[in-house]
């Protein structure tokens, strides 16, 4: 319930997800609800930008009145308004800033264009009422490899980032090559867990010394040689083995540029968000490595990880606060710097 607390509705439509939530005092989630598109998108294998488009816009006011009503708040009760603004598919994007728009005018109540990837930055804050910049952020999710020195709630430096596939992305293209489906992370961890992770060494591509930069597009195509090459010679395939041996590969270099990051900026706080946040691995890696160097690690619910509108409720709270409101002029954007 309100509780006289500044509430922000948060809407978020740039990719699958079609999502609306409620948080007051910016990080206290009243409620986060999220249509997924994704089932209708696996048979064709990968999102498909003009469905994603048609379903944001069936269901965005639906799931807007769910995501008020199960907070208990009213139309009029709303503080501020917080959508993404871009980077995501252009069309996809254009619904919830549409909705957003139309709703700050008719209600005379202000709204906040947000980053997508802040947005992830700002996940962790929803589960951790104390935790405050600076820290390190990695961002790992379809779109985006990065690691981020959060200086604070609006000042972000990026430190390294991929130079080709994102996480996400090289998961998603392995999980095709596999033909396990779609999305393809959560198959590949699933797939993993029965493999053995050192029957087949991929590569590791760690760039230049002390680069913090990323490159998964050679292990990818590592994955598809070994594939290719073991199919030619009629060998069968051990799809638990190749997606163990991957999996391995992506994390061990993630895990280990973060630690390099960390020891570069000399956080002791690491933070962690996107849809590859929510890999088993990757999780529990992290988890041995920051305990191990001392670091406090902050990784949200598989919920938070993954696209919510909370996140997106959070960052527009914090850039609100500072002082911002944005025009009803208001672009999506396809590609968006940080
Ligand atoms: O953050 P997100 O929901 O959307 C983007 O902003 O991209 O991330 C989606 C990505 C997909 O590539 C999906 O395959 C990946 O996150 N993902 C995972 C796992 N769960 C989702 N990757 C590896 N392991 C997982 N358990
Ligand atoms: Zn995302």
């Amino acid at each position: 319930m309100k509780d006289g607390a500044f509430i922000t509705l948060g809407i978020e439509t740039s990719c699958d997800e079609t999502a609306a939530a409620v948080t007051a005092a910016g990080r206290r989630v009243l409620s986060n609800v999220i249509a997924s598109q994704i089932d209708e998108h696996a048979v064709f294998g990968g999102v498909v930008p003009e469905i994603a488009s048609r379903r944001h816009l069936e269901r965005i006011n639906g799931v807007i009145d769910a995501a008020l009503s199960e907070a208990g708040v009213s139309f009029a009760g709303i503080d501020l308004i917080g959508v993404t603004e871009g980077p995501g598919l252009v069309g996809a994007v254009l619904i919830g800033l549409a909705a957003a728009k139309a709703m700050s005018f008719a209600l005379d109540k202000p709204f906040v264009g947000v980053h997508h990837i802040k947005g992830h930055i700002h996940a962790v804050y929803l589960e951790h009422p104390a935790l405050a910049p600076p820290f390190l952020s990695l961002v790992v999710s379809g779109g985006h490899t990065d690691l981020i020195a959060a200086h604070g709630y609006r000042e972000y430096e990026v430190l390294g980032r991929t130079r080709d596939d994102a996480a996400g992305e090289a998961f998603d293209k392995v999980a095709r090559i596999l033909g396990l489906g779609y999305p393809g992370g959560p198959k590949v961890d699933a797939a993993a867990k029965n493999g053995d992770p050192h029957k087949i060494a991929f590569k590791r591509v760690m760039l230049e010394k002390g680069s913090l930069d990323f490159s998964f597009s050679g292990v990818k195509t590592s994955v598809l040689n070994y594939v290719n090459t073991e199919k030619q010679a009629g060998r069968s395939i051990c799809a638990a083995d190749v997606a163990a041996g991957f999996q391995a590969s992506v994390v061990d270099v993630i895990v280990s540029k973060t630690l390099t990051a960390l020891r570069k900026t000399g956080y002791r706080k690491l933070a962690v968000g996107g849809g590859v946040a929510s890999n088993s691995l990757l999780r529990s890696r992290l988890n041995e490595a920051c305990e191990a160097s001392a670091v406090e690690l902050f990784i949200p619910s598989p919920v938070f990880c993954t696209d919510n509108a909370a996140m997106i409720a959070c960052a527009a709270y914090y850039e609100h606060k500072a002082g911002r409101t944005d025009r009803l002029d208001l672009d999506a954007k396809a590609n968006l710097a940080l």
